[in-house]
């Protein structure tokens, strides 16, 4: 059992939601977990492993994630940590693995990070704002995807449970 922090940096929900379900699926293998907003979190004490989840936008990953990172880079160094991108509004999550951004992969760098996924993103049909409101006439949907989230998370789970045993 580790004890893991999944913050996340969301606009419009759906990565909230995301992070909520690798929460679920830790939860399920027997991890303990508190899930929080990026940007809310005030100490990464007592955490023995971090997620940190971002949307997308234009590329860039959700400013609260970003901030979380820089901020808590000393802390984070020395933790077993994962970064997450939410994502594309189509199946290309679930066909293959999709890349970290040179921004996410700058940020893997600095605090040395395990890994990183990228699941497929939401928008809802009746969102606001320009220009997502256009883009949701086209691309509106829900392409997060739980049991690609369970598979995974079942991967990183085995490594802290190696890293737990080695220790
Ligand atoms: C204006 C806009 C730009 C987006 N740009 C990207 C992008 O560059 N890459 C990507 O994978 N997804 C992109 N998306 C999809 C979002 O990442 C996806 O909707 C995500 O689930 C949003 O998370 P949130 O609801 O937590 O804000 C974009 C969505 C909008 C509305």
């Amino acid at each position: 059992m580790t004890r893991i922090l999944v913050a996340y940096g969301s606009r419009r929900g759906g990565t909230a939601g995301l992070a909520a379900m690798i929460g679920e699926a830790l939860t399920a293998v027997g991890h303990e977990v508190v899930l929080s907003p990026a940007r809310e979190v005030s100490t990464l004490a007592g955490a023995e492993a971090v997620i940190v989840a971002g949307a997308l936008y234009a590329n860039r990953w959700h400013h609260d994630a970003r901030r979380f990172v820089r901020r808590n880079r000393a802390a984070l160094s020395e933790l077993p940590v994962w970064l997450v991108s939410s994502g594309p509004l189509d199946e290309t999550a679930a066909q293959h693995e999709i890349a970290a951004t040179p921004q996410v992969r700058k940020l893997m760098a600095r605090v040395g990070a395990r890994g990183h996924v990228t699941f497929g993103g939401r928008l809802s049909p009746d969102t606001t704002g320009f220009p997502a409101s256009m883009m949701a006439k086209t691309r509106a949907g829900d392409w997060r995807d739980a049991t690609q989230v369970r598979r995974w998370v079942s991967l990183i789970s085995a490594q802290l449970d190696g890293a737990h045993r080695a220790t």
